[in-house]
């Protein structure tokens, strides 16, 4: 788009045939990134930084003239559209990174894979696991790459504790708590964006623009609850409609349980995870995970020790790491290494469907008191989400933008540690 709101397709339609031809000759992916606010322009600063050699911006899309304009000048040669279906529909990307509200994702997805295109979209994978299982199976029916941003799960420490989980060293999970208060937010945030923090813009809280990393690594690391309990606080500590104040029970198949608590109100926040299994446990806090390793099982121990005190003599070991926390970056890297090299996402589409799942029954939980089962009853989750919609209070104001990185956004792991065992 020119800054006066006309499409400036033309200059690009005609060299969209030998960008085709580039793009096979370089082996580079043409990256079209929809949405260019706050997290679209970091993943714009991101790539134009360097810090992506397999990905080059061929096209970028925003509803907002303001937007538009920073891209043009700062993304000389990418093409830059009104909106994402005209992007889609231009012909000069091979993939595109969907960076706008909850609610679109969708929608965009869909469509870029059904044009042939493969997807990278923004967590979370949707407001509504229905939706995100129409995503997952437009990727499977199309054969396109459908991925997620799920940043955190390249940071070295999740990943160490992911790898320590998977080899069976720790045995079979107990219980897991999860504290993740260090995702504080200001009323001045929430006033930022009219979608922000309304039924119907975003379609829920600090569950659904927050903590869906959490979730996302929760499930990743101890696998899908079955059974979710929980109390979610609308309008606790802001002037918003949705939640921002969340205590979840969890039961596991196998009998573990696990208790995640998650605001954006407290300052200082923790995040502290803690991981307790059959033959030790593990805990997440401050930048590394320590690691207690007792010799035989707790169940053993229980039923054979003649100790009726017994203690373990289990010596603390801080996890030994690769020091790697690429984030944002990360993903997008191996997204274009998937596209040209056929290797693993980070995440899978059914990783984002997962994922949102279990934030609509930590929702459907607050909301009606019940103990949900995992399946979630997706069509009576619409209907209880479509109620919240239609009596939701339209924000006045608009939507702002600002310059800062999200690389460190709620997380207070350490991205250079590299503690030894
Ligand atoms: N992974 C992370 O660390 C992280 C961090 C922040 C935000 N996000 C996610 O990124 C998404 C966007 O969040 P944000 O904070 O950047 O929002 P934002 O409001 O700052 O930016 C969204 C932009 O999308 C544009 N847009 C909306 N619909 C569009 C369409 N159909 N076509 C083209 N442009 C369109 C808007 O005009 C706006 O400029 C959300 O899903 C959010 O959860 C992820």
């Amino acid at each position: 788009m020119n800054y006066d709101g006309s499409c400036r397709t033309d200059c690009l339609k005609k060299d969209a045939g030998e960008e085709n031809k580039m793009s096979m000759d370089s082996e580079t992916v043409r990256l079209g990134i929809i949405g260019i606010g706050n997290m679209g322009s970091e993943h714009c600063r991101n790539i134009q930084g360097g810090k992506c050699p397999d990905v080059r911006i061929t096209a970028v899309a925003d509803l907002r003239e303001d937007r538009r304009r920073w891209a043009s000048e700062r993304l000389p040669g990418a093409a830059v559209y009104c909106s994402g279906e005209e992007l889609i529909s231009a012909g000069n990307c091979d993939a595109v990174l969907i960076a706008v509200p909850h609610f679109g994702h969708e929608a965009l997805a869909i469509s870029a894979m059904e044009k042939g295109l493969d997807v990278l979209c923004e967590k979370p994978a949707a407001v509504t696991a229905s939706a995100a299982r129409r995503m997952l199976k437009t990727a499977e029916r199309t054969g396109r790459c459908l991925t997620y941003m799920f940043n955190q799960r390249t940071n070295c420490t999740y990943r160490a504790i992911h790898d320590a989980l998977g080899s069976g060293a720790f045995g079979e999970l107990k219980r897991v708590n999860w504290i993740v208060t260090d995702w504080y937010r200001t009323q001045r945030y929430y006033d930022s964006g009219t979608w922000r923090a309304t039924w119907s813009g975003e379609g829920g809280g600090v569950l659904l623009n927050q903590c869906p990393h959490q979730l996302d690594l929760l499930i990743w690391l101890c696998g899908m609850p079955k059974k979710v309990r929980a109390v979610c606080h609308e309008g606790k500590w802001h002037r918003i409609e949705v939640e921002d104040d969340v205590s979840a029970y969890f039961e596991f198949e196998g009998g573990a349980t696990g208790v995640m608590i998650t605001s954006t109100g407290d300052l200082p926040g923790t995040n502290r995870l803690e991981i307790d299994c059959e033959k030790g446990k593990i805990v997440c806090e401050d930048g590394f995970a320590r690691c207690w390793k007792l010799s035989e099982s707790e169940r053993s121990i229980c039923f054979e020790s003649d100790n009726p005190w017994y203690h373990a003599d289990a010596s603390m070991t801080v996890m030994k790491t690769d020091g790697i926390n690429l984030q944002h970056v990360g993903v997008i890297n191996a997204f274009a290494d998937h596209i040209l090299n056929r290797r693993p996402p980070v995440a899978t589409a059914a990783d984002g469907l997962n994922a949102i799942m279990l934030s609509n029954a930590i929702h459907m939980a607050g909301w009606t008191g019940e103990e949900i089962t995992i399946p979630l009853n997706e069509e009576r989750f619409d209907r209880m989400l479509e109620e919240r919609i239609a009596r939701s209070q339209p924000k006045n104001g608009y939507d702002q933008t600002y310059e800062t990185s999200h690389e460190r956004t709620g997380e207070t792991i350490n991205p250079s540690s590299d503690h030894t065992s």
